[in-house]
């Protein structure tokens, strides 16, 4: 993973501007994807404060997707939500409770993010490519959603102030 070396203090620098935590979240999505060639969609979910067990899409880059809500279960994301892991999925052609976000799609990795005990949120990865995740890939994604951990809590938190 040779750009992740230059990839964490361009994350921590942006974690540490005074931008509003939905565009530090927006600015770490694309940083991401343009670093790691098989990061094709860079997406977090947020844990909706209001009912505890649904997925709200938060900030992303790539392709919109349908999928704004997903019930803790449901997909690869919903899964990795309800069984509180990380969840690899080298071929999702393979995987039966998979929410389809376009077809150019081969693979996918959701990983939770922790607050105090609780998952808040996930960091979603979709790739073009064929199984492309290592444990590089984990290790990457691990440290960088707890350094994001404080500000999809700051985003989680403005959701409870809006009326749906
Ligand atoms: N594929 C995901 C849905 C989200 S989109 O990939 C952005 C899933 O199965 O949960």
């Amino acid at each position: 993973m040779e750009n992740s070396a230059t990839l964490m203090p361009k994350i921590r620098a942006t974690l540490q501007t005074d931008r509003p935590s939905e565009e530090k979240l927006q600015l770490i999505c694309q940083l991401l994807r343009d670093a790691i060639p098989h990061y094709d969609w860079v997406g977090f979910y947020i844990v909706d404060p209001r009912s505890t067990r649904e997925l709200i899409l938060g900030p992303y880059v790539g392709a919109p997707t349908e999928h704004t809500r997903i019930p803790f279960g449901r997909g690869i994301c919903g899964q990795a939500a309800a069984l509180a892991q990380t969840f690899i999925v080298q071929d999702v052609s393979q995987e039966n409770n998979y929410l389809a976000c376009s077809p150019d799609v081969r693979s996918e990795i959701v990983v939770p993010i922790w607050w105090k005990g609780e998952i808040i949120g996930e960091l979603d990865i979709d790739s073009h490519t064929l199984a492309p995740f290592t444990e590089a890939d984990r290790e990457l994604l691990d440290h960088i959603c707890a350094l994001v951990a404080a500000t999809v809590r700051a985003v989680q938190t403005d959701l409870t102030k809006e009326v749906l």
